[in-house]
């Protein structure tokens, strides 16, 4: 669609919510949810998390979509006409959003190659017979563990490069030849068989020996091991899993029918994503405990369980392959949206032409994403450098989703409560008056003004240690 470069709307209401939710299911629901919740303590973090979603992530996404469908321009030249100022401070917020892209994409692509790497070695075998301990040298195979005393041009430091860079020609080559819609229609069938597979896997997991704790620790609500710093991570991740605060949705909403309902759309996307999250969890945590893993593993939880899942079922391989390939699809598709914000912003901003800014945008992404290929394990190559106290991976992933696009959601939802007038923002709710919800949008006019914005900055506050919920 956009990707093209041309402004030609989708087909219909359902067309446009698979393409949002395209950008929504990805990595983030797979890797990102399960290890989180892993690492931020089971239930607890998860109820926070629905939390997040509820009242900071759903009423963004409804701002976005409105900020787009009623300029119908991507987050930089929006801003610029809902606002009559060609030189808006707001258009900030699409500058934001290229850097949110930018930081996103470095760590984004690096695990995709991880995904990748495990689609070619389930292709060739590598996991018949495997077990918790050559699972978890596998990953560290894969990853790049103990690159630090290797030379640079070690399997073990350019292995994971390699195919971090193989993920970016994929993604550079599919924009530059413009097939992002056949891609797009590939994910509307992909997306469904991903389902079917998780719920083969949940299944699998369900019926492993020890299957009840993992559920114990997916739904045992304990707040006593709560930080403010877990607090903050489930708010990022809220951001990271819609891809919100930094114009993604902004442009998907240019594209909405005219006749799409704004206000229910993104409760609808919200939800499948839940619920393809969810699936994850249910598939990996029953094995976690059945086998003995660490369940606050980190990043390797997802590459070190799949494999066991599969490990002892009929067609095990087979059907290992065929989850990592649809993964490393669901990937692309995120990723698609994820280049698509620096490309429209640099084209429009400095007048480049579409391919060649994608191009340009894949080169800075693969130059820089080699930092987090090397630091994804302390161990790594670059893993001994630290800024703030992070390797290259964890910050890269800590000010993207912490940071800049909380703050950008914290613009967005200004913008859509405030300087938009109360009967700007109920005319697009309501589709110009035909759909009567008054009710609805006033509720979504509250939230936006006293709710979200107001979550954003004391939750912030809260993990810098300025105030102390
Ligand atoms: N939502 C994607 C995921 O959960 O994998 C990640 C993402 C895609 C974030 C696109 C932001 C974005 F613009």
């Amino acid at each position: 669609m956009s990707t093209n470069g041309k402004r030609d709307g989708f087909s219909s209401t359902l067309a446009a919510l698979m393409v949002a939710l395209g950008s929504a299911v990805g990595l983030g629901n797979i890797w990102k949810f399960p290890y989180m919740t892993g690492t931020g303590g089971g239930g607890a973090f998860l109820v926070i998390y629905l939390f997040f979603v509820f009242c900071v992530a759903i009423p963004i996404m409804i701002s976005e979509f409105v900020i787009g469908r009623r300029s119908r321009l991507n987050a930089v030249g929006a801003f610029r006409k809902l606002t009559g100022n060609p030189r808006t401070p707001w258009s900030g917020i699409g500058f934001l959003g290229a850097l949110s892209s930018y930081l996103i994409m470095f760590f984004y692509s690096c695990v995709a190659g991880w995904v990748y790497s495990y689609t070619f070695k389930a292709a060739t075998g590598a996991f018949a017979n495997i077990t918790k301990e050559s699972a978890g040298a596998l990953f560290a195979e894969t990853i790049g563990v103990g690159g630090a005393e290797a030379s640079f041009f070690s399997s073990t430091v350019l292995a994971p490069i390699f195919w971090q860079v193989l993920v970016l020609v994929v993604v550079g080559t599919i924009i530059s030849f413009g097939v992002a819609r056949g891609i797009e229609r590939a994910i509307k069938v992909m997306m469904p068989a991903l389902f079917a597979l998780l719920v083969i896997c949940v299944i699998r997991a369900l019926t492993l020996p020890g299957a009840g704790d993992g559920l114990r620790f997916l739904f045992h609500v304990d707040f006593k091991q709560v930080t403010p710093a877990v607090i903050l991570a489930a708010m990022g991740l809220a951001f990271f899993k819609l891809s919100l605060g930094m114009g993604t949705m902004i442009t998907y909403g240019s594209y909405f029918t005219d006749d799409a309902d704004l206000s229910v759309s993104p409760l609808k996307i919200a939800i499948a994503d839940i619920c393809i999250s969810m699936l994850a969890g249910l598939a990996i945590f029953p094995t976690v405990f059945s086998f003995g893993v660490e369940p606050g593993a980190g990043p390797g939880l997802l590459f070190i369980t799949i494999p066991l899942v599969f490990s002892q079922m009929p067609f095990g391989q087979l059907l290992l392959f065929a989850f990592f390939l649809l993964t490393a699809f669901a990937a692309n598709g995120a990723m698609l949206s994820l280049v698509e914000v620096p490309t429209s912003w640099m084209s429009e901003e400095f007048n480049i032409p579409r391919k060649r800014a994608a191009l340009i945008n894949c080169v800075i992404i693969g130059a820089v994403g080699i930092l987090a290929a090397g630091s994804a394990d302390g161990s790594g190559y670059f893993g001994g450098i630290s800024v703030f106290g992070k390797g290259f991976f964890d910050l890269f992933d800590y000010l993207s989703s912490n940071v800049a696009m909380p703050i950008g959601g914290f613009c967005i939802a200004i913008f859509a409560g405030y300087l938009m007038k109360r009967g700007e923002l109920f005319d697009e709710l309501s589709n110009h008056g035909t759909l009567h919800n008054e009710g609805r949008a006033a509720f979504i006019r509250i939230l936006m003004r006293y709710v979200t914005p107001v979550l954003v900055v004391v939750i912030l506050l809260n993990a810098l240690g300025i105030i102390k919920l």
